[in-house]
């Protein structure tokens, strides 16, 4: 096991009915700002439950931050924050809503131009305040120090870590999913599965709990996804929380870490506008037959202890490992090939292109992978 440090001070307020303790965690002089989507939130109750609890607070309110942020609605944003003096920012919604209120924070702070936090990595040394409350448990951004932010002008969709943009705390109603489209509760599913794949199948570092810990939370994602659709208060909350662990960062301390399949991911959201989730559903099984030579040993085990298949034909196993991984994702109700989304062979060629113009010339666990691969996973997942 490589070396760490685990500090994630984030406080989860988990269960029913949970809004209502919002208040004591927001400084009393605060100022809030309240941000959220496309107002799924007003359909739901959530917005209404957010008001009452805020009950004495002075907040104003920020709407249309979009799926996939757009940078230049987070700006304006900054731009409404710096005019009216906002000192703490929440956010109610799911990844996207989240993420943009942490790039929010950031700018808000920033000297100089906001987009080279994305664009440049520019250090950030300082963020207002946040905290939020969740609505799609999917991409562990409640507790993470993570943002992923897109420029449709562009076509880029980039991203920045920085641990002064972690929420203070996150809200976490289960009952709040209630309201969640079947597309976007199996975009949940499948993009906490690939969150434990890209830290879990690298390869081995003799870390016992963090592969124990992902191989118990992908046979969670396995059970929780056939009966995810249902208005189920267990599976609900079963999937808030493995949502959650699955990138909040213990799997992830002391183990070698992938990402490829996400960095190729957000280049198809930015080229073709396709859900994150949808795009990991088409990369992966791709992305795993190209690189199963290199993930040989981690392969297996997700094979035997995952997926419980006898390792007697051990290519055989890795083979159905990945075949049932795939499956899993078509029962998930994702497509899987870039031609079922009616994307033509131009991908082949324009996803290596954008890796580069954005500086991505090494990635995978070992950063043995280059475009070039990339190329090779995107023809085969035609
Ligand atoms: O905008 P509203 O009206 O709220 O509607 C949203 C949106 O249309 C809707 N929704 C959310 N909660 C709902 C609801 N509808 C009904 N009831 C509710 N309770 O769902 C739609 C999708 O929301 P979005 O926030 O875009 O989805 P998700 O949570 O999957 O976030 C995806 C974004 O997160 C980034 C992705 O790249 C993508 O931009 N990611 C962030 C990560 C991180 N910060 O660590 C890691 C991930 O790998 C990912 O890259
Ligand atoms: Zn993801």
């Amino acid at each position: 096991m490589h070396n760490f440090i685990y500090h994630n001070p984030t406080k989860v307020i988990f269960g029913k009915n949970t809004i209502t303790q919002l208040r004591n965690e927001l400084p009393t002089d605060a100022k809030v700002l309240v941000l959220y989507g496309g107002g799924s939130i007003k359909h739901n109750g959530v917005y209404e439950q957010v008001c009452q609890a805020l009950d004495g607070v002075e907040w104003g309110e920020f709407a249309g931050i979009e799926p996939n942020p757009e940078y230049d609605t987070l700006m304006q944003a900054v731009t409404l924050i710096k005019q009216q003096g906002f000192t703490y920012l929440l956010a109610v919604g799911g990844g996207s809503v989240i993420d943009g209120v942490k790039f929010i924070a950031a700018a808000a702070h920033f000297e100089g131009e906001p987009w080279d936090i994305l664009a440049k990595q520019a250090k950030v040394e300082s963020a207002l305040p946040l905290g939020c409350v969740l609505t799609l448990p999917a991409t562990g951004s409640e507790t993470n120090i993570a943002s992923v932010v897109n420029r449709r002008a562009l076509g880029k969709k980039l991203s920045f870590l920085s641990e002064h943009v972690r929420p203070q705390f996150a809200v976490l109603d289960p009952e709040v999913t209630y309201s969640l489209p079947e597309r976007q509760l199996a975009n949940g599913v499948v993009d906490a599965f690939v969150h434990v794949i890209e830290q879990y199948l690298t390869y081995p570092v003799n870390a016992t709990v963090q592969d124990r810990f992902a191989e118990a939370i992908l046979q969670n994602l396995l059970d929780i996804g056939p009966t995810v659709f249902n208005k189920d208060y267990a599976t609900r909350a079963n999937l808030m929380w493995n949502a959650t662990q699955a990138l909040n960062g213990l799997i992830g301390v002391g183990v070698p870490q992938d990402w490829s399949t996400h960095m190729i991911g957000h280049e198809l959201t930015a080229l073709y506008g396709l859900d994150h989730a949808v795009t990991l559903a088409i990369v992966l099984p791709s992305m795993l037959r190209h690189t199963k030579a290199a993930k040989r040993e981690k392969l297996l085990q997700y094979a035997q202890r995952v997926w419980h298949l006898d390792l007697v034909d051990e290519e055989q196993a890795i083979e159905q490992a990945i075949a049932n991984t795939e499956a899993f994702f078509r029962q998930m109700g994702m497509l899987t090939r870039l031609s079922e989304h009616d994307i033509n062979d131009d991908a082949v060629r324009l996803v290596p292109r954008k890796l580069m113009e954005n500086g991505m010339f090494k990635f995978g666990e070992r950063g043995e992978l280059t475009p070039k691969d990339a190329e090779t996973v995107i023809r085969n997942a035609m």
